[in-house]
């Protein structure tokens, strides 16, 4: 199988985990781009969701789906959303397509963290996929020599030429050289750096399962 259609595959697995009646928590990506087309299937069966990024929420409305803001819902069953690494206790890296801090808010507000991905995303220790970092522009090069400092090169992420520039209005780091043999300890340090939005590091909300696509099917993998 192609790594599309993996990743079409989790997409239509994911749909179990959906609560009928309730609104989903819908995260941000090509995994996820999948999901949303298997969720407008059940549309009608779905209060409506809320979304991690500008590009999930038009995806999702162009479907049909009703967006509601993070402040007028409360506490959601379940977030669905892909990662660009996953460990063994369901620790990722995320943020490769930027969203990372929407991402984190949702599902710190979700009871259930269900990641969907493809098997080339499951590692034994994160960190060889570069770190995604959203910081204030003005701490960038104080942050970029924190990272230095435990061996990680930090690289601004640019798009056309220009600094990236997040639905948050911030800029974001991609960090190599790092191995986060512990996850949580390391996510909780660069949070308390000044100047950092948020890490890219999902130990605090961490997967509670993985819909992992592979040639022999879907596995799910629960931590
Ligand atoms: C976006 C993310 C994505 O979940 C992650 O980059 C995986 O994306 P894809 O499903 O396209 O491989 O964190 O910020």
């Amino acid at each position: 199988m192609t790594q599309d259609e993996l990743k079409a595959l989790v997409g239509q697995a994911a749909l179990q985990y959906v609560v009928p009646g309730e609104i989903v928590g819908v995260g941000t990506g090509s995994t996820v781009n999948k999901f949303i087309e298997a969720l407008a299937t059940l549309k009608d069966r779905i209060a409506g969701a809320v979304s991690s990024s500008d590009a999930s929420t038009a995806r999702l409305q162009a479907l049909g789906i009703r967006v509601f803001d993070a402040n007028a819902v409360g506490e959601l069953s379940v977030y669905i959303d892909g990662a660009d690494e996953i460990d063994g206790q369901g620790c990722m890296i995320k943020g490769g397509g930027a969203a990372l801090t929407r991402e984190k808010i949702v599902a710190a507000q979700s009871r259930r963290f269900v990641c969907i991905a493809d098997e080339s995303k499951r590692v034994a220790v994160l960190g060889r996929f570069p770190l995604p970092v959203e910081v204030i522009p003005m701490a960038e090069a104080r942050i970029t020599r924190q990272f230095a400092a435990l061996g990680g090169t930090a690289r601004l992420r640019l798009k056309d030429g220009a600094p990236l520039v997040t639905d948050n209005g911030q800029h974001i780091l991609d960090v190599t050289g790092l191995s986060l043999e512990d996850p949580t300890a390391f996510e909780s340090m660069v949070n308390q750096w000044p100047g950092v939005v948020t890490v890219g590091v999902f130990a605090h909300q961490k997967a509670a399962v993985c819909l992992l696509g592979t040639d022999q099917g879907v596995r799910t993998l629960s931590f």
